[in-house]
């Protein structure tokens, strides 16, 4: 089916300017139905979560309905597994203090070099913090694929977190996520996807991915959103986007 380029076009007011740039990392373009939705919840409804008043009602209806979408996004089991947050780094930051928790000393983390410094960083910390391993995978710098045997090798060692990005924010390398998920599954591990750069470009199942959480960011998609598949507190509020 072809797009309709003109009616998309005109979703977005920012592009009545010929010259607006299309660079996302500080965020993208905003649709106009967005704004709209954002205007109108802050004019009408704005209120406290869980309240016995309308707006708070109504407000909670919103949020409701936020979550169902977004799980449909995702393909999460349940608009409960969707926590909503500022950012990919800033929930990363939320969900790895949680996780560190559980983690002991001499526990191992996988991290990769093809990944966004927010889906390193927050492991780092935590590694330092309960005296755990960091093994890191390398990528192949002719052809910027994931060293899958690296991986694979890693996985030997039971790591208790693995963390790797669905694409590659600095060379668009699209990993074989699934592959990926199952061999830290099996494992053992949980496993943690950053895919802030593909959720605006190709379809997404947690469910088919069987991964632990997969975060993406709102603004970078024209939306910020965290989803936790499998463990409670990650039903807090949003499925790590
Ligand atoms: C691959 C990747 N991961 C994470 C981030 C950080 O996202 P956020 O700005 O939502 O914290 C970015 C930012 O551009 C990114 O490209």
């Amino acid at each position: 089916m072809a797009l309709n380029l003109e009616l998309i076009r005109q979703q977005f007011p920012s592009l009545d300017r010929k010259d607006v740039f299309f660079d996302n990392p500080g965020g993208t373009q905003i649709s106009k139905p967005s704004l709209d939705r954002i205007n109108e919840y802050l004019l009408e409804c704005n209120a406290n979560h869980e309240g016995a008043f309308p707006t708070s009602q109504q407000s909670d209806a919103v949020l409701h309905e936020a979550h169902v979408a977004m799980a449909d996004f995702l393909n999460a089991s349940s608009p409960d597994e969707i926590v909503f947050g500022n950012n990919m780094t800033t929930l990363t930051l939320h969900m790895s203090r949680s996780l560190a928790r559980t983690l002991n000393a001499g526990d191992e983390i996988v991290v990769t070099r093809l990944d966004h410094d927010a889906n390193i960083s927050p492991w780092l910390l935590v590694a330092e913090d309960r005296d755990c391993k960091v093994t890191w995978i390398d990528f192949d710098v002719e052809d910027g694929t994931l060293k899958v045997g690296e991986f694979a090798k890693a996985m030997e060692r039971k790591p208790k977190i693995v963390a790797f990005g669905y694409a590659s924010n600095a060379l668009g390398t699209v990993n074989p996520v699934r592959k990926l998920t199952k061999m830290a599954k099996d494992a053992g591990a949980l496993v943690y996807i950053d895919a802030v750069q593909y959720a605006p470009h190709g379809p997404m199942d947690v469910q088919n991915l069987g991964c632990d959480f997969l975060v993406c960011s709102a603004y970078n998609l024209e939306r910020s959103f965290a989803t936790g598949a499998h463990l409670p507190f990650a039903h807090l509020s949003g499925y790590g986007l």
